[in-house]
């Protein structure tokens, strides 16, 4: 399995509370923000960089810069948006496209419904994001789309994802690096995560 599980102690800690049945829609929301802001310094650590003259009060001196592609953040709808804030605060300059998916709860199939794109994507480092990998159908099918769009270079970030997720999108992907905070036991008979943390759409904007 093809997977980057992000082990660092405030990720994992930050994790655990948010699994919890207590945890309330606001701290939810914070929670999610702060891992996706944390992870967000782990996978950007490959991004290129190149020299460039600064002058400070005293001297000209060389600093560095980012160099290279520009990112475009792709939440899938509802629940990927509630990742978005966390990651613009480290990328301001970052382009938003959005997909729109919900799972069929009979079939648990992705359903598509919206689709609004950056025109660039072909030239833009693309970062997709989604609370849940559960099936992987979801993320598989928004990536197909990105792909058609011109994408070519997709990074998938999961806050809690199962291995049948992963090997999924490995599968339908191999080109496509994947980030989680977690990586869980199993799904249950409804496609739910074990242990998971609920439905993360509903979690993030209270809805049931
Ligand atoms: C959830 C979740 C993923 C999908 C994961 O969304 O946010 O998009 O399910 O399941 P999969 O890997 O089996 O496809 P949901 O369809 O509940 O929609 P929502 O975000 O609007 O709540
Ligand atoms: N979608 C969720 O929100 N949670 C799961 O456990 C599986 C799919």
């Amino acid at each position: 399995m093809n997977v980057n599980v992000m082990t660092h102690p405030l990720i994992q800690h930050k994790v655990t509370l948010i699994r919890s049945v207590e945890t309330g829609a606001k701290d939810f929301r914070e929670l999610l923000e702060e891992i996706t802001l944390l992870m967000g310094y782990e996978i950007t650590r490959d991004f290129p960089l190149e020299d460039v003259e600064v002058q400070t009060p005293l001297v000209k001196a060389i600093g560095k810069q980012i160099a290279g592609k520009k990112v475009a953040v792709v939440p899938i709808l509802r629940a990927g948006l509630g990742m978005v804030n966390g990651l613009l605060e480290l990328m301001p300059m970052a382009k938003v496209g959005h997909v729109g998916l919900y799972r069929d709860p009979e079939t648990l199939k992705p359903v598509e419904y919206y689709c609004k794109m950056p025109t660039d994507l072909a030239e833009r480092r693309i970062i997709v994001t989604d609370p849940m990998l559960a099936t992987g159908g979801s993320a598989s099918a928004a990536i197909s789309l990105l792909k058609e769009k011109g994408a070519k270079d997709i990074q998938l970030m999961c806050l809690v994802a199962a291995p049948e997720g992963v090997e999924v999108v490995n599968r339908d992907h191999p080109d496509v690096r994947i980030y989680v905070a977690a990586l869980d036991e199993k799904l249950n008979e409804h496609g739910y995560i074990l242990p998971g943390l609920g439905d993360a759409g509903d979690r993030i904007f209270g809805t049931k």
